[in-house]
């Protein structure tokens, strides 16, 4: 018999991989989608990502990239002229951030499995602000972490943090706090006083903060062109990591570009990392990115207005609904918001595929603490897309 194929005493397969991973849950997400396998009549909003291709100009600088042969290796840690652009991109945003400070990373989720990698191995006490995007949760499980989760709490119509319950769950012995704001799925995001509190705490119990800012820019605040970053109060040598990315700013979610600013004196260890996860990011993308921050002063506020439109088409609309109560997302690109009498939100994110050709993210996907609510990304090159699912979910509730 080979081990492949050993039978446990309970009779279960052993598929022969590590418990960590053979226990990873599927996407809920994903079940969502393959409901609608085969009907092309579903309009979808269960994806993290707009309905528009990335913009012509940045396109084009991947095609001459291509024409002119940039087919090969780069450096671990990116095109030092891709880094020097980000240093000056992130300094005009924040406080400024030295180019030996920043790894070019492929995708966002992919500077956050390095941090996750290069921080917690098995056995490591990890602190997660949720609800959160599974991803940050499953790369620190694959490593072995217990992830102890600290809830967000629902007030009124927003999504607030319970700074008590978070700083008592942060201690002496934890080595990561992982926390994403603007948040995906509830739109919650950090003030600059909750931010301040946060890194104090950290510096005392010598815990990491991995801070997931990839929609930094999609901000509806008043403040300014971004949300509240630690960038914005963090000295170089403290114990942060920052993930950003390409995929929500420039609307270039499949190119898989994006970086990680982290204290200067892990570069080397961080560049070693890279090299055994991918090497470095495709040269041809990474001019892509080059021509993104060359754009960003026009193009990224435009499309943070026509993000706002889309937010201020869906939620009015979605609030009117008999049973629905949403939270009023402060960044990021999604409604959040439950339909009373409905507790199963994979069961009603399923029926709403089958019995109204509506296509919106479960809850649960995000965590039990989001058991109940239900996620509709509103980035669209067309808000009437937006009233037309208004319109099913309204018919669907009346039946
Ligand atoms: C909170 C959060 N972090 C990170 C990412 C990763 O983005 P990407 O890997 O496309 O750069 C996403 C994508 O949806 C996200 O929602």
């Amino acid at each position: 018999m080979t081990q492949a194929s050993t039978t446990k005493e309970s009779g279960s397969k052993d598929s022969g991989l590590r418990r960590a991973v053979d226990h990873l849950p599927a996407s809920k997400i994903r079940e969502v989608a393959n409901a609608a396998m085969g009907r092309d009549d579903v309009l979808a909003f269960w994806f993290g990502e707009s309905d528009e291709a990335t913009p012509q100009f940045i396109r084009d600088a991947a095609t001459r990239s291509i024409a002119e042969g940039e087919t090969f290796y780069a450096h671990n840690l990116g095109l030092p002229e891709l880094r020097e652009a980000l240093s000056r991109y992130l300094s005009g945003l924040h406080r400024p951030v030295s180019a030996d400070r920043i790894a070019v990373t492929s995708s966002g989720v992919n500077a956050l499995m390095l941090a996750t990698q290069a921080l917690v191995g098995a056995g490591d006490e990890v602190v997660a602000v949720v609800p959160l995007w599974p991803n940050l949760t499953a790369q620190a499980a694959i490593l072995g972490a217990n992830v102890t989760r600290v809830s967000l709490k629902v007030q009124g119509a927003a999504w607030r943090l319970d700074m008590a319950a978070l700083l008592a769950a942060i201690t002496d012995r934890t080595r990561l706090l992982l926390i994403n704001a603007p948040n995906n799925p509830t739109g919650w995001t950090l003030t600059r006083a909750e931010q301040q509190a946060i890194l104090d705490h950290c510096r005392r119990t010598g815990t990491w903060i991995l801070a997931d800012e990839v929609y930094e820019r999609v901000f509806f605040g008043a403040e300014g062109q971004c949300a509240p970053s630690f960038l914005d109060i963090a000295e170089p040598d403290d114990r942060l990591m920052v993930v950003q990315s390409f995929s929500k700013s420039f609307l270039m979610t499949g190119w898989r570009l994006g970086w990680l600013v982290a204290p200067p004196t892990i570069m080397d260890a961080l560049a070693k990392l890279i090299e055994f996860n991918t090497s470095c990011a495709p040269v041809f993308v990474q001019r892509a990115g080059l021509a993104a921050l060359a754009g960003a002063a026009d193009f990224v506020p435009s499309l943070i207005a026509r993000l706002k439109t889309c937010r201020d088409t869906l939620l009015p609309q979605l609030a009117a609904l008999p049973r629905v109560s949403v939270a009023v997302p402060e960044g990021g690109m999604y409604a959040f918001f439950r339909v009373e009498g409905e507790d199963d939100s994979l069961a009603f994110a399923k029926q709403l595929v089958r019995e109204a050709g509506l296509g919106i993210a479960p809850g649960i996907a995000f965590g039990p603490e989001a058991e109940g609510w239900l996620r509709w990304c509103f980035a669209s090159r067309n808000p009437q897309r937006l009233t037309e699912g208004v319109r099913r979910l309204a018919g669907h509730l009346a039946r």
